[in-house]
């Protein structure tokens, strides 16, 4: 046909595809609870990266962006991965590196990787089986799953999901005696130890939740937040109408609490205490001096304080005023077996990840966790080798180039 202005049927088909694409109705198809998208066959991956857009497409737009959003311009966010760029090694040759061996010994459990989950809310915003799953996934793996007070499931629940030792992730609230009982629930469940996280004592600022029309919500068939008291904010969670509010200035129990409700739950949680979210050696002294267990240095992936530095450059001098007296554990960015390997030569005992395990629950339920752990424990495992360091007790500085 040489008419340029001829209307054959196939430009109408790809006309019409096209408006179907570009339409907020089609739109609104992707956009609801678990859409059947194209999902390739898991082993197709080949590094967790690639598990965000998978877990993006197959889940409702709100929820993905409570996983992955961070707070005001997401610099922290941003920083976190970047200041790993800033790190080089310094690998070692013809050493024999044939016993590579990456598992470890944490607070007495040994772990096949020193690579645990993060705690995090709301996994059954990726998944309807939610932390029930994740703990499948940990325990498949052998390593620790430390499970949000913020859990879509009861934490009685998650800890029969497996038999794996796992730990609990503590916010305190919604006031000190719903604090003691929360723990003490958590500690009956059998939870071996408890993370105490520092760093949230004011709600955040996302501006992708708030520009949101609709909240994240939990698909039908998964619980809601359900540890112990709930928090207004909790609660407002569960049963608001599904706009978020306006943002305005709010606080969680955190913000008028000092050290000694620390000195206090150490008494009565008859566990190891970790503290998480320190930042700078002074807390990391304060911590040692008031008995912690251990700390995670965490700026919370990014989603609390923005400019807060990458806990890359925090660690050392957490490591540096720990000087040894108890494990230090690192988060916040983590998505390489080199990033994890850079934080081992810095001291770091472990890390702990966020969001990668929630892509992988959104993208492929409880193999996708299983699959995003295994690729890091094995890019780990290759950094070490090629860094001529077949063990984790001799990973050091020397292998860092800064
Ligand atoms: C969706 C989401 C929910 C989170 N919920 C919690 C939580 O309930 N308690 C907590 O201590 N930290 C929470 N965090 C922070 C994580 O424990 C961890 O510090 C952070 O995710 C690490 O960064 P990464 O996601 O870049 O790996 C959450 C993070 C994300 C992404």
């Amino acid at each position: 046909m040489t008419n340029a202005n001829h209307y054959d049927r196939r430009t109408a088909l790809r006309q019409l595809a096209g408006f179907l694409a570009a339409s907020p109705f089609a739109r609104a198809q992707l956009d609801s609870p678990y859409a059947a998208t194209h999902v390739p066959p898991i082993e197709d991956l080949v590094n967790v990266f690639e598990f965000e857009p998978l877990c993006k497409a197959h889940i409702p737009k709100q929820n993905y962006d409570f996983i992955a959003g961070g707070v005001d311009n997401e610099w922290s966010l941003r920083h976190n991965r970047e200041a790993f760029d800033k790190i080089r090694f310094r690998p070692r040759m013809l050493v024999d590196t044939s016993g590579l061996d990456v598992s470890t010994t944490l607070f007495g459990e040994r772990i096949e990787m020193p690579i645990l989950i993060a705690p995090t809310a709301g996994h059954g915003l990726a998944n309807p089986e939610g932390e029930l799953a994740t703990a499948r996934a940990a325990a498949q793996v052998k390593t620790i799953h430390i499970l949000s007070t913020n859990s879509t499931h009861p934490l009685e629940k998650v800890a029969a999901a497996s038999s794996f030792p796992k730990w609990f992730q503590l916010y305190p609230g919604p006031d000190v005696e719903g604090t003691r009982e929360r723990v003490e629930k958590a500690v009956g469940a059998g939870f071996k130890l408890i993370c105490v996280t520092v760093d949230a004592g004011w709600n955040s600022h996302r501006e992708r939740l708030l520009r949101n029309r609709v909240r994240a919500q939990v698909p039908p068939g998964a619980a809601q937040p359900v540890t112990g008291a709930r928090t207004r904010r909790q609660r407002e969670y569960a049963d608001a109408p599904p706009k978020p509010p306006p943002y305005r200035l709010a606080t969680t129990l955190m913000h008028k609490l000092d050290w000694r409700f620390f000195d206090d739950l150490k008494k009565y949680a008859k566990t190891p205490v970790l503290i998480k979210g320190i930042m700078t050696a002074e807390d990391a002294e304060l911590a040692v001096k008031h008995g912690a267990d251990g700390i995670v240095v965490s700026n919370h992936g990014g989603r609390y304080l923005d400019y807060a530095s990458a806990t890359i450059e925090a660690l050392p001098e957490v490591v540096k005023a720990v000087n040894g007296k108890m494990p230090v554990l690192v988060d916040s960015g983590f998505r390489r077996g080199t990033d994890i390997l850079k934080a081992l030569a810095l001291g770091a005992k472990a890390v702990c990840v966020g969001r990668p395990p929630l892509w992988g629950l959104g993208a492929y339920g409880e193999a996708g966790v299983v699959r995003v752990l295994e690729l890091l424990q094995s890019e780990l495992a290759l950094a070490m080798g090629l860094c001529g360091k077949p063990k984790l007790a001799n990973v050091d500085r020397s292998i860092l180039r800064m």
